[in-house]
């Protein structure tokens, strides 16, 4: 809904990989005046559209549309995003089925790099619904010790040091120093800002961060395309989810 210009870009990228895939994707433009009952009424529509297997509502909404209302009105087992509260509440109990797709992406590169999580110290900087508090979540289930930061947080840099694991989700462009990084560290960067210059980059520096951290994804090309192929196994699941009902 509306034309959030970083959005247009996300939703193009998904939209493309997954008609590559070979699933079909069925676009829904609507204006920035869309009422909340016209989004509700088209949500209510693909809950009950067996062509439909998977439904996501590009984020932000704007601030006309209670974005929690939308989310909850998704059926649960169509919800790709993972965002529904039956779904976050049941990685909450360890019991995932739909799983938010920058952090589930995120546990699968960590164990793509063969190091075992278990007892390592996970710091997650950043607390939102989409990206902090599920990765905190993923993390605790793999059995890491894990500490959320946010603007509240004191000495972000010490405790920085202390992570195994450092996953950053803040939104500000090189805000982790390169020598916050310990040696052998692995580092997340799920940071995308766009500078006045037009660039991507992350909420890590990267060339500093590379001289401390054994593994490092880089921004653009790191979190990004991972998130959509996890957006497109999830859909799978979905259906499968369905078939199964
Ligand atoms: N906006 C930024 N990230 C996301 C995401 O993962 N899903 C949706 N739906 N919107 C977003």
């Amino acid at each position: 809904v509306g034309d959030h210009s970083a959005s247009q870009i996300y939703v193009r990228n998904k939209r493309r990989t997954t008609e590559a895939t070979g699933m079909r994707s069925f676009a829904h433009d609507l204006p920035a005046d869309t009422g909340e009952q016209r989004l509700l009424a088209l949500i209510d529509a693909l809950n009950a559209d067996p062509a439909v297997s998977g439904i996501l509502v590009q984020l932000p909404l704007p601030a006309t549309i209670d974005a929690e209302r939308v989310t909850e009105r998704l059926d649960p087992r169509k919800d790709v995003d993972g965002f529904h509260p039956y779904n976050i509440g049941r990685l909450v109990l360890k019991r995932p089925t739909l799983r938010p797709c920058t952090p589930f992406g995120c546990m699968r590169l960590l164990a793509s790099t063969g190091e075992s999580l278990a007892g390592k110290h996970a710091v997650v900087i950043g607390q939102s619904n989409i990206v902090g508090r599920p990765m905190a979540l993923e993390l605790l289930m793999a059995r890491c010790t894990v500490t959320i930061c946010h603007s509240a947080t004191r000495d972000l840099p010490r405790i920085v040091r202390d992570g195994d694991i450092v996953v950053a989700g803040i939104g500000k462009a090189g805000y982790v120093a390169g020598d916050w990084i310990k040696p052998g560290a692995t580092v997340i960067d799920v940071g995308i800002n766009r500078g006045d210059d037009g660039k991507i980059r992350g909420d890590v520096d990267f060339a500093g961060a590379s001289a401390h951290a054994a593994w490092i994804t880089p921004v653009p090309g790191g979190v990004g395309p991972m998130t959509i192929a996890t957006l497109l196994a999830n859909t799978l699941h979905a259906a499968e989810l369905q078939d199964d009902a």
